[in-house]
């Protein structure tokens, strides 16, 4: 797989060459919604970054309160990955809260399927679960397998020690050993890369991290 070091590096290239603008223009058109812009993380570093992440079914419309400009939307909850600490004492996540706007970074949530599973990695804030158009939100039947066996189990394998270090621009390169650098966005837009879909960056030996495939592991 080709990585960003390896593009063609002109220190006096000008900002916006064809090949340069092609590629903001392709990053403007996957981005979410035209006010709040921002670019889908690695499940890992979702996974990571979140304090709860758990499985859970929308089986309600969304309510507005107008006091605080959020909503929220009630979910079932079937399983939890990550949070049974930071939960604590409660029990149950019955809603998942998010800004009442779309242009305040709300997540607006599509599907009207009350029987359809979502993997939902948010911030839980005064114990109730928050999420953004930023937050990784997507359906579980959805998710290749490598990324279920990752959210349920090798993910978290990677968090403190690894970082998934996202090339955002050419030329990038890597920082640090225990780096492993995304080209996802820039080469096949987000998600449905193949870095997302399949590898996890995890310890190889101690200070280094590598991109480890998932398919082969059992979960
Ligand atoms: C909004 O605030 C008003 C006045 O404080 C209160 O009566 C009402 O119950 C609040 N609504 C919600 C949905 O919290
Ligand atoms: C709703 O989701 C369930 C579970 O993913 C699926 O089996 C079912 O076919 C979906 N129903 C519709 C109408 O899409």
């Amino acid at each position: 797989m080709p990585v960003c070091s390896a593009w063609p590096a002109e220190p006096t290239m000008a900002p916006f060459t064809p090949l340069a603008s092609g590629i903001l223009l392709l990053l403007w058109l996957v981005a979410p919604s035209r006010a709040c812009t921002c670019a889908p993380p690695h499940p890992q570093t979702a996974f990571c970054s979140s304090s709860l992440v758990i499985r859970a079914k929308f089986v309600g419309p969304p309510e507005v309160n107008q006091n605080t400009s959020h909503k929220r939307y009630e979910i079932k909850m079937t399983k939890m990955y990550k949070g049974f600490q930071a939960l604590g004492d409660a029990t149950d996540i019955r809603y998942v809260y998010t800004p009442a706007m779309e242009s305040l970074c709300g997540y607006f949530h599509r599907s009207q399927n009350r029987s359809e599973e979502f993997l939902i990695a948010g911030k839980l804030r005064d114990g109730l679960l928050h999420i953004n158009t930023c937050s990784f939100v997507a359906p579980w039947n959805g998710l290749s397998s490598s990324q279920r066996r990752g959210f349920t189990k090798t993910y978290s394998a990677g968090c403190g020690e690894c970082t998934v270090f996202p090339c955002s621009s050419i030329p990038c390169k890597l920082e640090s050993d225990t780096h492993c650098l995304w080209t996802d966005q820039l080469l096949q837009g987000s998600e449905k890369g193949f870095q997302s879909r399949h590898l996890a960056c995890l310890p190889r030996e101690p200070g280094m991290c590598t991109w480890q495939s998932l398919r082969s592991r059992t979960a």
